[in-house]
């Protein structure tokens, strides 16, 4: 009898362990219940404290899920009381394949998001690699898959530290490139630097010390590279979801924009104030879970 119960619960872990198959462009997001500023461990939180706006934080938030929506697939991860910035799903982890890294959060206040990520990993079916204790690293937050070539780009400085780095090179399998951030107003990668289709890069160099600037142009020839103003670094351009030829984010000036479409993009604009209030906007709310171990053509040689 034991055994029979011991293989039935072996194929149900078998069934529940399947990766799932997924539409080539699938995200994931989590409705804002629960969102607002509950505490200050960034610049944009202060003078924020309990300030956003309940009807307007949903509004905003629909209006980015229908944006993606209409070009994705949206999975969507049941909010948490007392976790106000679960609503951020970037930073749930790292994404490749069917392998995730679940976040160590730096500061307490978000650790208690970390069970939750990786029971939804793990009920998905990836392959759900943690580090050490006392090795922060926030996921999508600091890790950024290159679109032109293998290569992932990650951020330290702030809230990631460089040691977790070794781990994602190994357990990704995939070349890293670590990027010293130095300004505190972009705290996580994904705040100033966005890989875009195609191997090109919308990014604010202000917010890398030196070196890491010379990595960057090492990296990505001048045409592939979009250095963004001062003006559109505050209003958050880099935070941007791309999609294929879409790039959805919360505010650009007419500038970069038509820098955008002039080599073949489509820019939604969708305001997301109320985040921002938080320190994030549109790609901080969402985690692409289609990661695939991608097939480049070398299209930034080309
Ligand atoms: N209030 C959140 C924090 O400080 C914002 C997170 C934004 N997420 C991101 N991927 N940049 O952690």
């Amino acid at each position: 009898m034991t055994i029979i119960l011991k293989s039935l619960e072996l194929e149900t872990i078998a069934v529940d362990k399947h990766f799932q198959k997924r539409d080539a462009n699938c995200i994931l997001m989590c409705r804002p219940d629960y969102f607002d500023v509950d505490y200050i461990i960034n610049p944009w939180m202060e003078g924020n404290l309990h300030q956003t706006q309940r009807d307007r934080v949903f509004q905003q938030w629909q209006k980015l899920y229908h944006s993606i929506h209409s070009y994705a697939t949206v999975e969507l991860i049941p909010p948490q009381p007392g976790l106000p910035d679960f609503v951020f799903t970037a930073n749930a982890g790292v994404i490749r394949g069917d392998k995730a890294i679940v976040s160590r959060f730096r500061h307490p206040q978000r650790q208690g998001e970390e069970p939750f990520f990786k029971a939804y990993f793990q009920q998905q079916g990836f392959t759900v690699y943690e580090l050490p204790p006392n090795l922060p690293f926030e996921g999508a937050g600091d890790a950024l898959l290159d679109r032109g070539e293998a290569l992932l780009w990650a951020g330290y400085g702030f809230r990631s530290t460089l040691d977790s780095h070794g781990y994602l090179a190994s357990w990704l399998d995939i070349e890293v490139v670590s990027l010293r951030l130095i300004n505190p107003k972009f705290y996580h990668l994904d705040t100033c630097f966005c890989p875009l289709t195609g191997g090109y890069l919308l990014y604010n160099p202000r917010a890398f010390d030196n070196h890491s600037n010379r990595l960057i142009e090492q990296r990505i020839p001048k045409t592939r590279r979009i250095p963004i103003s001062a003006v559109d670094a505050e209003n958050f351009a880099c935070n941007a979801v791309n999609i294929d030829n879409l790039i959805i984010l919360h505010q650009a000036s007419n500038e970069l924009k038509h820098r955008l479409t002039t080599i073949g993009f489509q820019v939604i604009e969708t305001p997301l104030s109320e985040f921002l209030k938080s320190g994030g906007t549109a790609k901080c709310l969402t985690l692409r879970l289609t990661e695939p171990i991608a097939n480049f053509n070398g299209s930034r040689k080309v």
